[in-house]
């Protein structure tokens, strides 16, 4: 796993609020659902809507255009949408928040 820094705590976005931001060449949305903080993917796979609009709703995401929702713990779409959304794994350190990226074998190769 690969831990990049993303945000300094006070760029943190406030409970019940969506940030997006760039890291490692994939842009993200940081989403603040009653203060846990979690890392997704910041396009909608339905249809490509933008979750930076959306709305957090008993642990789910909510994408603005259709209103699909996404678990944010397991990334998993609600029954009969048949699709999910992928979660990176946050750690909040003293210097602010970092997010994980899986390193596939084929990046240590090149790196
Ligand atoms: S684009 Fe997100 S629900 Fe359709």
């Amino acid at each position: 796993m690969k831990w990049f820094k993303v945000l300094n705590k006070a760029q943190i976005p406030n409970s019940d609020s969506i940030k997006t931001i760039e890291v490692n060449g994939k842009q993200l949305c940081i989403i603040n659902n009653e203060d846990k903080i979690t890392a997704t993917q910041s396009f909608c796979p339905h249809a490509g809507g933008h979750f930076s609009g959306g709305w957090c709703k008993n642990g789910h995401l909510i994408c603005p255009i259709h209103r699909y929702e996404y678990n944010l713990e397991t990334g998993r779409g609600a029954e009969g949408q048949g699709d999910y959304i992928n979660i990176y794994p946050t750690e909040l350190r003293d210097d602010g928040l970092y997010v994980g990226f899986e390193e596939s074998w084929w990046s240590k190769l090149w790196s």
